[in-house]
Order: structure tokens, then sequence, then C-alpha cells
């Protein structure tokens, strides 16, 4: 049986894909299912935390017990993020978030005119960065998905913004990344790659991460 490693702790996870509307009826989004947050969030659960979800896009069913926050874009997801951060022992971000949006938003549905349309895209707030820079105690987890130069691009990530750990996930390798049942992680720290998972199910990668944050707590509750 698992310990309650995490009671009395409140652990924040996104999940999901965000979705950029380009007019009423389309949007710009990824193939994130939302398992991998999802997993995450069902295993601090079992940890005995107090979980809040923020999640975008998602095709499966969120688990029972945690605090849904719906939500479709990067810039709602950074509202709603925000609102839950400060009261956070651990933020996970595994959500797969737009890093560039419509740089307007057409009220009418959009009618075809030319043989070629050019969409204009601007960038989105980065959450996790911002978070990095405004955390106090929490402990910032993000994620890296990535598809070459897997360290390089983790540990640039992890100092660029202020994460205490990055899971890395070569999205282009079988059996990783989006959509599936099963991912492939490297954890990095400050002091470099910690820890090289094997593939796994969701929910063992996600207990497996939760772990090493919760060493990596400041303060451990005595169990
Ligand atoms: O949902 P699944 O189908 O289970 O798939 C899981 C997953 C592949 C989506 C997940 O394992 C994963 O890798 N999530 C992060 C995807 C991503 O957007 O990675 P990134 O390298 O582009 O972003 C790095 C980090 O910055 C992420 O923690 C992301 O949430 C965050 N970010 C990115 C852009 C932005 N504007 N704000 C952010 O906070």
């Amino acid at each position: 049986s698992r310990s309650r490693k995490l009671a009395g702790k409140h652990v924040l996870v996104t999940a999901g894909g965000t979705m950029e509307r380009l007019d009423p009826v389309r949007y710009l989004t990824n193939d994130s299912s939302g398992k991998m947050g999802f997993a995450i969030a069902e295993a601090a659960l079992l940890m005995g935390a107090e979980v809040t979800v923020v999640a975008g896009r998602t095709t499966v069913e969120p688990p029972a017990g945690v605090k849904l926050v719906q939500i479709e874009s990067a810039q709602q997801m950074l509202e709603a993020v925000t609102a839950h951060f400060e009261t956070a022992d651990i933020v996970v971000k595994a959500a797969a978030v737009a890093d560039y949006r419509p740089a307007r938003q057409q009220e009418q549905k959009l009618k075809k005119t030319g043989e070629t349309l050019t969409l204009e895209l601007e960038r989105t707030t980065d959450i996790l960065q911002l978070l990095g820079e405004r955390k106090t105690h929490q402990l910032l987890v993000g994620f890296a998905a990535e598809t070459q130069q897997i360290a390089h691009y983790a540990m640039d990530k992890l100092t660029r913004k202020n994460c205490d750990l990055i899971v890395a996930n070569d999205v282009s390798a079988e059996g990783a990344g989006f959509n599936g049942d099963t991912n492939i992680v490297q954890l990095y720290g400050k002091e470099g790659l910690i820890q090289e998972l094997p593939l796994l199910s969701k929910r063992e990668t996600a207990s497996r991460i939760l772990e090493v944050a919760v060493q990596r707590l400041p303060h451990l509750p005595q169990s």
C-alpha cells in the first residue's frame, strides 16, 4: 500500500492541450489527450494530496476526486493556474500549451476567398516561466516535449524557467509522449540527470515522478 506522503499538501496539475480560437467554429490545438496530467493527478490523490487540475482539451475522463477547472486557451490556463498557485505545494505542468495563437480572433466564421490563406500568429505567455519568476515555496515541475537533443533542451528549460524538476519525453519515440497509455521520461534537476525511467504506463510514470518530487519538498511531513 502506498503511504500518504502528500497528506495536507496541495498539488496543482495542468493537463491536456489548449485550444486557440480562430473563429467561432475553428481552433488550433494539439494531440495531448490529458492522460499524462490526469495520471499525475490520480497518483497525487493516492498519496493523500488535495488536487486541482486545470485542463484544456482532453479525450479521457479526469480522475474522480480532483477539483477540475476546465479551460480552452493558453490565456485562460494562465489565469486559472495563477489563481491556484499561491496555495500549491507542488505544481506539475503536463499540459501541452500553445506557444502561438491567432493574432486576431474573428467574430464571424472565416469566409473562403483566395487560393491561399495566411494566418498571423502571436506568442502566448509562457506560463511555466511566469510561475518560475513568481514562485516562493512551490516545487515547480515542468515537462519538456522534445524530438532532439533532449538533455540539452531539458536543462535549458530548467534553468531558463527556474524549475525544480523537468520531466523530459522524446515525443518522437515509440511508446512515449502524446496520446498513448505509456511514456518514457527522464527526470532532470539542477544537478542534471536524476533518473532515466524505462517504458512504463503513464500511471506508473506519474507515481515515480511524484516520488522524486516528494523527496525534494522543502518541508516533509513526518510519516
Ligand atoms: O496528454 P498526453 O496525451 O498524455 O501527452 C502527454 C504530453 C506529451 C503532452 C506530456 O508528456 C508533455 O510532454 N507535456 C508538455 C508538452 C509541452 O508543451 O512541452 P513544451 O516543451 O512545449 O513546454 C515545456 C513546458 O512549458 C511544459 O511544462 C508546458 O506546460 C509549459 N508551457 C509551454 C508553453 C506555454 N505557453 N506555457 C507553458 O507553461
